[in-house]
Protein backbone atom coordinates (compact mmCIF):
# COMPACT_ATOMS: atom_id res chain seq x y z
CA UNK A 1 0.00 0.00 0.00
CA UNK A 2 1.25 3.27 -1.15
CA UNK A 3 2.14 5.66 2.16
CA UNK A 4 1.04 9.20 2.10
CA UNK A 5 3.29 11.43 1.05
CA UNK A 6 3.45 13.20 4.65
CA UNK A 7 3.91 10.30 6.51
CA UNK A 8 7.61 11.44 7.23
CA UNK A 9 5.76 14.11 9.70
CA UNK A 10 5.01 11.28 11.95
CA UNK A 11 8.40 9.70 12.53
CA UNK A 12 9.22 12.75 14.16
CA UNK A 13 8.50 11.50 18.13
CA UNK A 14 10.57 13.95 19.90
CA UNK A 15 8.45 17.35 20.42
CA UNK A 16 10.24 20.20 22.07
CA UNK A 17 7.41 22.04 24.59
CA UNK A 18 8.47 25.03 27.46
CA UNK A 19 11.96 24.26 26.40
CA UNK A 20 11.52 20.71 27.34
CA UNK A 21 12.44 18.12 25.34
CA UNK A 22 9.75 15.47 25.56
CA UNK A 23 9.24 11.67 24.40
CA UNK A 24 5.94 11.49 21.87
CA UNK A 25 3.44 8.90 23.03
CA UNK A 26 4.88 6.83 20.12
CA UNK A 27 7.93 7.09 21.58
CA UNK A 28 7.34 5.41 25.29
CA UNK A 29 5.02 2.85 23.62
CA UNK A 30 1.73 4.56 25.54
CA UNK A 31 -1.55 4.31 24.04
CA UNK A 32 -3.46 8.29 24.97
CA UNK A 33 -5.83 8.03 26.85
CA UNK A 34 -8.96 8.41 25.03
CA UNK A 35 -12.30 9.80 26.11
CA UNK A 36 -16.27 9.21 24.20
CA UNK A 37 -15.63 13.30 24.68
CA UNK A 38 -12.63 13.91 23.19
CA UNK A 39 -13.14 11.38 20.65
CA UNK A 40 -16.39 13.14 19.45
CA UNK A 41 -14.53 16.22 19.37
CA UNK A 42 -12.35 14.71 17.15
CA UNK A 43 -14.55 13.08 14.86
CA UNK A 44 -16.55 16.70 14.55
CA UNK A 45 -13.68 18.51 14.04
CA UNK A 46 -12.44 16.05 11.00
CA UNK A 47 -16.22 15.92 10.11
CA UNK A 48 -16.69 19.70 9.40
CA UNK A 49 -13.33 19.95 7.68
CA UNK A 50 -13.46 17.18 5.09
CA UNK A 51 -16.99 17.63 4.43
CA UNK A 52 -17.77 14.21 5.67
CA UNK A 53 -20.71 13.17 7.87
CA UNK A 54 -19.70 12.27 11.57
CA UNK A 55 -18.57 8.37 12.01
CA UNK A 56 -21.43 7.89 14.39
CA UNK A 57 -22.75 5.04 12.27
CA UNK A 58 -19.31 3.27 12.54
CA UNK A 59 -18.75 0.91 15.84
CA UNK A 60 -17.62 3.32 18.25
CA UNK A 61 -14.76 0.50 20.09
CA UNK A 62 -13.05 0.21 16.23
CA UNK A 63 -12.78 4.04 15.65
CA UNK A 64 -11.80 4.80 19.43
CA UNK A 65 -9.07 2.32 18.84
CA UNK A 66 -7.87 3.61 15.51
CA UNK A 67 -8.11 7.09 16.67
CA UNK A 68 -5.30 6.38 19.24
CA UNK A 69 -3.28 4.61 17.14
CA UNK A 70 -3.17 7.25 14.91
CA UNK A 71 -2.59 9.97 17.79
CA UNK A 72 0.23 7.58 18.90
CA UNK A 73 1.93 7.18 15.38
CA UNK A 74 1.06 11.22 15.10
CA UNK A 75 4.68 12.11 17.29
CA UNK A 76 1.78 14.80 19.34
CA UNK A 77 2.40 14.33 23.52
CA UNK A 78 -1.27 14.55 24.15
CA UNK A 79 -5.08 14.42 22.62
CA UNK A 80 -5.30 17.92 22.98
CA UNK A 81 -1.53 18.64 21.20
CA UNK A 82 -3.37 16.19 18.40
CA UNK A 83 -6.21 18.31 18.02
CA UNK A 84 -4.50 20.94 17.25
CA UNK A 85 -2.59 19.25 14.85
CA UNK A 86 -5.91 18.27 13.40
CA UNK A 87 -6.52 21.73 12.92
CA UNK A 88 -3.73 23.11 11.09
CA UNK A 89 -2.09 20.21 9.57
CA UNK A 90 -5.10 19.03 6.30
CA UNK A 91 -2.45 15.95 5.99
CA UNK A 92 -3.02 14.92 9.47
CA UNK A 93 -6.78 15.22 8.78
CA UNK A 94 -6.52 12.71 5.29
CA UNK A 95 -4.04 10.74 7.15
CA UNK A 96 -6.69 9.86 9.98
CA UNK A 97 -9.36 9.57 7.55
CA UNK A 98 -7.35 7.05 5.59
CA UNK A 99 -6.84 5.00 9.22
CA UNK A 100 -10.23 4.75 10.23
CA UNK A 101 -10.61 2.41 7.30
CA UNK A 102 -9.36 -0.83 6.23
CA UNK A 103 -8.21 -1.31 2.62
CA UNK A 104 -7.26 -4.87 3.09
CA UNK A 105 -8.22 -6.36 -0.29
CA UNK A 106 -6.76 -8.63 -3.34
CA UNK A 107 -7.56 -9.60 -6.96
CA UNK A 108 -10.64 -12.58 -6.61
CA UNK A 109 -10.59 -12.54 -2.96
CA UNK A 110 -12.56 -15.39 -2.35
CA UNK A 111 -12.29 -17.22 -5.69
CA UNK A 112 -15.42 -19.72 -4.91
CA UNK A 113 -17.41 -16.55 -5.43
CA UNK A 114 -15.94 -15.26 -8.93
CA UNK A 115 -16.55 -18.48 -10.21
CA UNK A 116 -20.18 -17.82 -9.32
CA UNK A 117 -20.71 -14.63 -10.77
CA UNK A 118 -18.94 -15.81 -13.94
CA UNK A 119 -20.99 -19.27 -14.10
CA UNK A 120 -24.29 -18.32 -12.82
CA UNK A 121 -25.16 -14.51 -11.64
CA UNK A 122 -23.92 -12.90 -14.89
CA UNK A 123 -25.16 -15.06 -17.49
CA UNK A 124 -28.45 -14.74 -15.78
CA UNK A 125 -28.30 -10.57 -15.15
CA UNK A 126 -26.84 -10.05 -18.82
CA UNK A 127 -30.13 -12.39 -20.43
CA UNK A 128 -32.21 -9.80 -18.15
CA UNK A 129 -30.64 -6.42 -19.13
CA UNK A 130 -30.10 -7.67 -23.15
CA UNK A 131 -30.94 -4.19 -24.63
CA UNK A 132 -28.94 -1.44 -22.38
CA UNK A 133 -25.27 -2.07 -20.45
CA UNK A 134 -25.24 -3.71 -17.24
CA UNK A 135 -24.96 -1.62 -14.27
CA UNK A 136 -22.39 -2.97 -11.62
CA UNK A 137 -21.53 -1.18 -8.52
CA UNK A 138 -18.45 -1.89 -6.39
CA UNK A 139 -18.92 -0.23 -2.96
CA UNK A 140 -16.04 0.41 -0.48
CA UNK A 141 -13.85 -0.74 -3.68
CA UNK A 142 -10.07 -0.55 -1.73
CA UNK A 143 -7.54 0.21 -4.37
CA UNK A 144 -9.46 -1.25 -7.20
CA UNK A 145 -8.69 -4.74 -6.61
CA UNK A 146 -12.30 -6.18 -6.55
CA UNK A 147 -13.86 -3.87 -9.30
CA UNK A 148 -10.93 -4.88 -11.80
CA UNK A 149 -10.82 -8.69 -10.70
CA UNK A 150 -14.83 -8.13 -12.24
CA UNK A 151 -13.08 -6.70 -15.16
CA UNK A 152 -10.63 -9.42 -16.23
CA UNK A 153 -14.16 -11.93 -15.74
CA UNK A 154 -15.85 -9.76 -18.21
CA UNK A 155 -12.97 -9.75 -21.07
CA UNK A 156 -12.65 -13.04 -20.15
CA UNK A 157 -16.16 -14.00 -20.85
CA UNK A 158 -17.10 -11.60 -23.36
CA UNK A 159 -14.47 -10.46 -24.67
CA UNK A 160 -12.43 -6.61 -25.00
CA UNK A 161 -15.05 -4.86 -26.88
CA UNK A 162 -18.31 -6.22 -25.78
CA UNK A 163 -17.19 -6.32 -22.22
CA UNK A 164 -16.96 -2.27 -22.64
CA UNK A 165 -20.36 -1.72 -25.02
CA UNK A 166 -22.35 -4.31 -22.29
CA UNK A 167 -21.25 -3.36 -18.82
CA UNK A 168 -20.71 -0.36 -16.67
CA UNK A 169 -18.44 -0.97 -13.22
CA UNK A 170 -18.57 1.90 -10.93
CA UNK A 171 -16.90 1.58 -7.90
CA UNK A 172 -16.50 3.88 -4.99
CA UNK A 173 -14.60 4.37 -1.68
CA UNK A 174 -14.86 7.03 0.52
CA UNK A 175 -10.66 7.08 0.91
CA UNK A 176 -8.96 9.18 -1.26
CA UNK A 177 -5.84 7.80 -0.91
CA UNK A 178 -6.70 4.06 -1.74
CA UNK A 179 -9.15 5.55 -4.44
CA UNK A 180 -5.73 6.86 -6.38
CA UNK A 181 -3.88 4.40 -6.11
CA UNK A 182 -6.95 2.45 -7.48
CA UNK A 183 -6.85 5.05 -10.53
CA UNK A 184 -2.76 4.24 -10.97
CA UNK A 185 -3.66 0.25 -11.26
CA UNK A 186 -0.02 -0.40 -10.34
CA UNK A 187 0.11 -3.27 -7.84
CA UNK A 188 2.66 -5.50 -5.91
CA UNK A 189 2.52 -9.22 -6.11
CA UNK A 190 2.10 -9.57 -2.61
CA UNK A 191 -0.44 -9.54 -1.25
CA UNK A 192 -2.65 -7.69 -4.32
CA UNK A 193 -2.16 -10.23 -6.83
CA UNK A 194 -1.54 -13.61 -4.39
CA UNK A 195 -4.99 -14.98 -6.20
CA UNK A 196 -4.57 -14.37 -9.64
CA UNK A 197 -3.33 -17.24 -11.87
CA UNK A 198 0.09 -16.76 -13.62
CA UNK A 199 -2.05 -17.15 -17.15
CA UNK A 200 -3.93 -13.89 -15.83
CA UNK A 201 -1.06 -12.65 -14.72
CA UNK A 202 0.21 -12.52 -17.92
CA UNK A 203 -2.76 -11.93 -20.25
CA UNK A 204 -3.54 -8.91 -18.13
CA UNK A 205 -0.50 -6.94 -16.30
CA UNK A 206 2.74 -5.50 -17.26
CA UNK A 207 5.59 -5.84 -15.08
CA UNK A 208 7.76 -3.60 -14.37
CA UNK A 209 10.41 -3.21 -11.25
CA UNK A 210 8.98 -5.67 -9.91
CA UNK A 211 5.34 -4.39 -9.61
CA UNK A 212 2.29 -5.03 -11.80
CA UNK A 213 0.15 -2.24 -14.15
CA UNK A 214 -3.25 -3.13 -14.98
CA UNK A 215 -3.61 -3.23 -19.14
CA UNK A 216 -5.96 -1.02 -20.39
CA UNK A 217 -8.70 -4.15 -21.91
CA UNK A 218 -9.47 -4.36 -17.97
CA UNK A 219 -8.44 -1.09 -16.55
CA UNK A 220 -10.90 1.14 -19.09
CA UNK A 221 -14.17 -0.88 -17.84
CA UNK A 222 -14.08 0.74 -14.49
CA UNK A 223 -14.96 4.51 -13.13
CA UNK A 224 -13.76 5.45 -10.03
CA UNK A 225 -15.72 7.73 -7.75
CA UNK A 226 -15.47 9.12 -4.07
CA UNK A 227 -18.16 8.42 -2.23
CA UNK A 228 -19.71 7.72 1.38
CA UNK A 229 -21.60 5.00 1.60
CA UNK A 230 -23.95 6.59 4.42
CA UNK A 231 -24.98 9.06 2.09
CA UNK A 232 -27.92 7.39 1.02
CA UNK A 233 -29.72 9.63 -1.47
CA UNK A 234 -26.57 9.96 -4.07
CA UNK A 235 -26.92 5.98 -4.51
CA UNK A 236 -26.56 5.42 -8.18
CA UNK A 237 -28.86 2.80 -10.08
CA UNK A 238 -27.01 -0.67 -10.04
CA UNK A 239 -27.74 -4.22 -11.50
CA UNK A 240 -25.27 -5.51 -9.35
CA UNK A 241 -24.10 -4.74 -6.39
CA UNK A 242 -20.80 -5.88 -4.76
CA UNK A 243 -21.11 -4.76 -0.86
CA UNK A 244 -18.08 -6.71 0.41
CA UNK A 245 -16.05 -6.56 3.64
CA UNK A 246 -17.25 -2.60 4.26
CA UNK A 247 -20.43 -3.18 6.11
CA UNK A 248 -18.92 -4.90 8.73
CA UNK A 249 -17.37 -1.27 10.03
CA UNK A 250 -21.01 -0.29 10.97
CA UNK A 251 -23.63 -0.66 13.87
CA UNK A 252 -26.40 -2.37 12.99
CA UNK A 253 -28.82 0.50 12.43
CA UNK A 254 -26.68 2.06 9.59
CA UNK A 255 -26.53 -1.16 8.00
CA UNK A 256 -30.18 -1.61 7.92
CA UNK A 257 -30.07 1.54 6.80
CA UNK A 258 -27.61 0.95 3.98
CA UNK A 259 -29.50 -2.13 2.87
CA UNK A 260 -32.70 -0.58 2.89
CA UNK A 261 -31.39 2.11 0.44
CA UNK A 262 -29.28 -0.61 -1.93
CA UNK A 263 -32.84 -2.65 -2.42
CA UNK A 264 -34.37 0.60 -3.22
CA UNK A 265 -31.77 1.48 -6.12
CA UNK A 266 -31.52 -2.74 -7.57
CA UNK A 267 -34.47 -3.75 -9.85
CA UNK A 268 -36.21 -6.71 -8.74
CA UNK A 269 -34.02 -9.54 -9.48
CA UNK A 270 -31.13 -7.28 -9.30
CA UNK A 271 -28.08 -8.73 -7.14
CA UNK A 272 -26.66 -7.72 -4.00
CA UNK A 273 -23.37 -9.88 -2.92
CA UNK A 274 -22.18 -9.34 0.50
CA UNK A 275 -19.01 -10.04 2.44
CA UNK A 276 -18.30 -13.52 3.66
CA UNK A 277 -18.29 -12.71 7.21
CA UNK A 278 -21.65 -10.17 6.73
CA UNK A 279 -24.96 -11.64 6.88
CA UNK A 280 -28.76 -10.51 5.79
CA UNK A 281 -30.21 -8.62 8.82
CA UNK A 282 -33.80 -10.24 9.94
CA UNK A 283 -35.75 -7.36 9.04
CA UNK A 284 -34.19 -7.06 5.13
CA UNK A 285 -34.95 -10.73 3.98
CA UNK A 286 -38.36 -9.16 3.39
CA UNK A 287 -36.31 -7.73 0.73
CA UNK A 288 -33.77 -10.12 0.02
CA UNK A 289 -34.09 -13.49 -1.28
CA UNK A 290 -30.84 -15.87 -0.83
CA UNK A 291 -29.76 -17.35 -4.10
CA UNK A 292 -26.50 -18.64 -2.64
CA UNK A 293 -25.97 -18.98 1.47
CA UNK A 294 -22.44 -19.52 1.06
CA UNK A 295 -21.28 -16.47 -1.15
CA UNK A 296 -23.45 -14.28 -0.06
CA UNK A 297 -25.48 -13.68 -2.83
CA UNK A 298 -29.02 -12.39 -2.45
CA UNK A 299 -31.46 -11.63 -4.93
CA UNK A 300 -33.85 -8.58 -4.85
CA UNK A 301 -37.54 -10.20 -4.13
C1 LIG B 1 -11.86 -3.98 3.79
S1 LIG B 1 -12.11 -2.89 2.44
C2 LIG B 1 -13.10 -3.87 1.38
C3 LIG B 1 -12.49 -4.01 0.00
C4 LIG B 1 -13.24 -4.95 -0.95
N1 LIG B 1 -14.64 -4.63 -1.03
C5 LIG B 1 -13.04 -6.38 -0.52
O1 LIG B 1 -13.98 -6.99 0.00
O2 LIG B 1 -11.96 -6.92 -0.74
C6 LIG B 1 -13.29 -1.71 3.11
C7 LIG B 1 -13.34 -0.43 2.30
O3 LIG B 1 -14.50 0.30 2.72
C8 LIG B 1 -14.18 1.68 2.64
N2 LIG B 1 -15.12 2.45 3.46
C9 LIG B 1 -15.18 2.56 4.81
N3 LIG B 1 -16.16 3.39 5.18
C10 LIG B 1 -16.76 3.81 4.03
C11 LIG B 1 -17.84 4.69 3.76
N4 LIG B 1 -18.50 5.29 4.75
N5 LIG B 1 -18.18 4.89 2.47
C12 LIG B 1 -17.50 4.29 1.46
N6 LIG B 1 -16.47 3.45 1.65
C13 LIG B 1 -16.10 3.21 2.93
C14 LIG B 1 -12.75 1.75 3.15
O4 LIG B 1 -12.11 2.94 2.75
C15 LIG B 1 -12.15 0.47 2.54
O5 LIG B 1 -11.47 0.73 1.33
Amino acid sequence: MVQPAGELYTNLTVCAMDGVLMESLEEQGLQPELTGEQLEVILELLARQTGLPLFDAYKESCVKRRVAARIRRSGCLDVEQYLHLLQEDGGERERLLTSLSIHVSQFFRNPTLFEALQTVVLPMLVQCTADRPLRIWSIGCSAGEEPYSLAILLVEAYGEQAAREQFEILATDIDRTTLAQAESAWYEAEPALRGVSAARRERFFTEQDGSFKLRPAAQQLVKFRRMDLQLVDCYPQADLILCRNTLIYFNRPAQEKILQALADILPQDGILVLGKSESMPAPLRTRFATLDPTERIYSRR
